[in-house]
């Protein structure tokens, strides 16, 4: 095998996949790699491993370089399987391998990989491995690009192992991105906005806690490893995670319905997200509201969200005399969603939902947000049970979620 050494002690041991590359529903082109990394140290330790489809391959090659019954440590970053595929291959010959992982990396890797009888080391952001001769150090950098991720820092050779993130798709066969003969920055821009970009407070959050290491080369699991102008990468994510200049003031207007004061609540939470991300909202009882002047308010706005509770399965109030009154298309380029308390089945939301499809409004719902975050557990629309504390709490993460669609816009 090919055991290419980027540091002292530290190698290469990954994949060029130079297919098209099927991936996320797009075709990658130029292909990719898989970057593996195998620390020979006291305790030797491998970081991510390669894809899926890869894995015996990767197995039998590994065992060229090491006696993979000496494997101490299997740090995985990540669990999408083009990183953590070859796991379960590497596990069966790496039988004293301890598994490095977040909490919630450990659950979904026991659970895909059937991995329940083998010993896992669960990390909290900031713990610290020796590894024999070197230290590793992790943090947990949430929903980049999906929830259980972390980073893992080499402290004494100051190399970050970001798995997906500062990643390029690109099936490159020379390591280093010094070394590389055509252009790649277009790719590694297209890959933020592709894979990160829809977690851009996450990116914001990652780069604070990464701004006092020092890094003097960045080996992320595809493409090329980043040893020339490193600083530079890291400026690209931080030039394009920030917000686009807001033109104007963004603002959003929430109107709701009640019977008992629940909704109102949501309402109220909604708003205290949407207000601490600096979204100027309005909000509506429309009890007391004029129909009128809410459907000005919302002609004006950049946001909509439309709240009514659950009563005998239909809305309440006249939420949807204010959803009749507005015309086909008339919100299009505004963003909308519904929301509302509920007890048991909470169909006002639907009825909500249908409506605003109508509008021409981009409808933020379930399907949306599963489909462009890849998140398992949506905030929008925002449903609460009665009003549970708990689900309240969800409703002030949704005010932050909503007010991101809308300043992002
Ligand atoms: C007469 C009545 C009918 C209800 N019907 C439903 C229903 O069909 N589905 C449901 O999920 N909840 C139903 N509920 C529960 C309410 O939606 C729930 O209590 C909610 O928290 C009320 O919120 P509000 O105070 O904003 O009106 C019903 C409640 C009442 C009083
Ligand atoms: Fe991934
Ligand atoms: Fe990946």
């Amino acid at each position: 095998m090919e055991a290419l050494k980027i540091a002292d002690k530290t190698y290469w041991v990954g994949k060029v996949d130079d297919r098209k590359v099927p991936f996320h529903r797009l075709i990658l082109e130029r292909g990719t790699t898989y970057n593996s990394y195998l620390l020979m140290t006291e305790k030797p330790t491998i970081i991510d491993t390669v894809d899926i489809a890869f894995g015996k391959e990767y197995t039998d090659r590994l065992s060229e370089v090491i006696d993979l019954s000496l494997i101490e440590y299997v740090v995985i970053n990540h669990v999408e399987p083009d990183h953590a595929g070859a796991l379960p291959s590497l596990l069966a010959k790496a039988k004293n391998a301890k598994i490095v992982s977040t909490k919630l990396a450990a659950e979904l890797l026991k659970d895909m990989f059937k991995l329940h009888q083998r010993e896992f080391i669960e990390i909290k952001d900031g713990d610290i491995l020796d590894i024999g001769g070197k230290t590793l150090k992790f943090i947990e950098t949430p929903y980049l690009h999906t929830e259980e991720t972390m980073i893992t820092y080499s402290v004494e050779d100051q190399i970050l192992f970001p798995c997906d993130i500062f990643s390029t798709h690109i099936a490159n066969e020379e390591l280093f991105n010094d070394l590389a003969k055509g252009e790649y920055i277009e790719d590694f821009k297209v890959y933020y906005q592709l894979i990160m970009s829809p977690h851009r407070p996450f990116v914001r959050d990652m780069l604070a806690k990464i701004k006092d290491l020092n890094i003097q080369m960045i080996a992320p699991s595809h493409g090329y490893i980043l040893r020339e102008n490193v600083q530079k990468f890291i400026d690209l994510y931080d030039k394009m995670s920030k917000l686009p200049e807001q033109g104007k003031q963004k603002e959003v207007t929430i109107v709701y319905s009640t019977m008992t004061g629940n909704t109102t609540k949501v309402a109220q939470r909604l708003a205290q997200g949407l207000k601490s991300a600096g979204v100027e909202t309005s909000v509506f009882n429309l009890k007391s509201a004029d129909l009128n002047e809410v459907k000005e308010k919302i002609l004006d706005s950049d946001g909509v969200l439309i709240g009514s509770s659950t009563r005998y399965g239909d809305m309440v109030g006249n939420v949807e005399e204010l959803l009749q009154s507005i015309g086909t298309e008339e919100l299009k380029g505004k963003i909308g969603a519904a929301f509302g308390s509920y007890g048991w089945s909470g169909e006002a939301i639907l009825h909500i939902e249908k409506y605003l499809h109508k509008t021409g409004a981009s409808v933020i719902d379930q399907n949306y947000l599963i489909g462009s975050t890849g998140v398992d557990s949506p905030y929008l629309p925002i449903r609460v049970k009665f009003a549970r504390e708990d689900a309240l709490g969800n409703a002030e993460d949704a005010g932050r979620v909503f007010a991101e669609l809308v300043l992002t816009k």
